[in-house]
């Protein structure tokens, strides 16, 4: 059985991404259809990352009362860098008068999910997308099949991929589904949820001769951790007392407070870039369009900054007629994204220890983190990419 829907704009993947531009066009009186071959359970149980810059937080009080960042999430004013066994806080209010909250990827999915069903949105899970077609005419089509199997046909103004980096949208606008810019590193992150109160008050990044460290947190009762292991790391090779002992040594002057281990997961590196973000009607946003290496939290934020501007120029498209922030969106998203993609693999050589580093690039690395936080330039830079770039709409 084949079912033909008709909508405005048809969103592929309901991440950060997919949801909240769905919200975004709503506002703009805009209709769309989200689908995800996910169910809602899986969605909002799965595990990502946690920080949001100020800019994502103003976009998601746009939610009203279903944004929690604000409430159940926290302020943090600043990062701790620590290298030789010393701390050196970077304070985001001093050098940058901004903030970050520390808010879960999944907790976002949750207001966001709750917001669009309370609005009446056409969002469908378990429904997978197989391809897009008539990429080049102004009538894109989503082929799709339902949970049984049922063939859906979603015919729209515009199409929009952000079902993230194994997008199906991606191969009608690259013609692969490759198609990008593409880098790998020799490094992964082994990560743990564990049931004890923070380690710390703020993010503690720690450079050791060991490899990085990342003491993150989650609520007052489960914190996350993260430290620098090999890509192809068996989740299961490590004892709970192997996992704190390999966290504690590269965390050298803070106690970490310890307590059951939860979850263990193994992140791979990646930086990508589509070669292409728009092909006629279809346009990509978030993870299918890019990937960042995990190291300053830049992933989500960067989606949520595309949507920002695609959001405005479907706007502009679908409700006056006018083409150009359409046909702009490629070069304008792109310029944050290189500088996200730097950030990112800055942040990371900046920090971790490369499997074949020599003496004398050790000593560098420490010359450079000196460099960064001995300087209130280097401290600002820092921590104006950390908070995210300001928007110049
Ligand atoms: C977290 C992840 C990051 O990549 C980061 O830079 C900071 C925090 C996290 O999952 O908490």
């Amino acid at each position: 059985m084949t079912t033909t829907l008709r909508t405005r704009v048809a969103i592929i993947g309901a991440g950060p991404a997919g949801l909240l531009l769905a919200h975004l066009l709503d506002r703009a009186g805009i209709a769309s259809v989200v689908i995800d071959r996910r169910s809602r359970d899986e969605i909002e149980s799965t595990i990502r990352a946690g920080i949001l810059e100020q800019g994502t937080v103003e976009l998601l009080d746009t939610l009203g009362p279903h944004s929690r960042a604000r409430t159940v999430g926290h302020r943090h004013d600043g990062i701790e860098l620590r290298f030789e066994g010393e701390g050196h806080r970077i304070d985001f209010a001093e050098t940058v008068g901004r903030a970050v909250w520390l808010y879960p990827q999944h907790e976002v999915l949750k207001d966001l999910i709750a917001a669009r069903l309370a609005a009446g949105q056409d969002l469908r899970f378990g429904v997978t997308a197989e391809g897009v077609e008539d990429a080049d005419t102004t009538r894109p089509r989503v082929r799709a099949r339902d949970a049984d199997g049922d063939v859906l046909e979603i015919e729209a103004d515009v199409v929009v991929g952000s079902d993230g980096s194994r997008s199906v949208a991606r191969a009608a606008v690259t013609g692969s589904s490759q198609g990008g810019f593409f880098r790998e590193y020799p490094f992964a992150w082994f990560g743990i949820l564990c049931e004890a109160p923070p380690s710390a008050d703020e993010l503690i990044y720690s450079n050791s001769p060991d490899g990085f460290a990342l003491v993150s947190q989650r609520s007052p009762t489960v914190q996350r951790m993260y430290f620098q292991c090999a890509p192809d790391t068996d989740t299961a090779a490590y004892s709970e007392q192997q996992l704190w002992d390999e966290l504690q040594k590269r965390v050298p002057g803070t106690e970490l407070l310890r307590g059951p281990i939860f979850q263990r997961d193994v992140l791979r590196f990646r930086s990508f870039v589509a070669h292409e973000l728009r092909r006629g009607r279809v346009a990509l946003v978030g993870d299918a369009a890019h990937t960042v290496p995990p190291t300053g939290a830049k992933g989500m934020n960067l989606a949520i900054a595309d949507v920002r501007l695609l959001a405005e120029a479907l706007r502009r498209l679908l409700l006056e007629d006018d083409e150009r922030a359409f046909d702009a969106y490629p070069e304008r998203a792109l310029a944050r994204i290189w500088k996200a993609q730097h950030f990112s693999w800055w942040m990371t050589s900046l920090l971790h220890v490369a499997p074949d580093a020599t003496a004398f690039d050790r000593r560098r690395q420490v010359g450079e983190l000196r460099s960064v936080v001995d300087s209130a330039h280097g401290r600002a830079y820092l921590a104006e990419a950390y908070c995210g770039w300001p928007f110049d709409d």
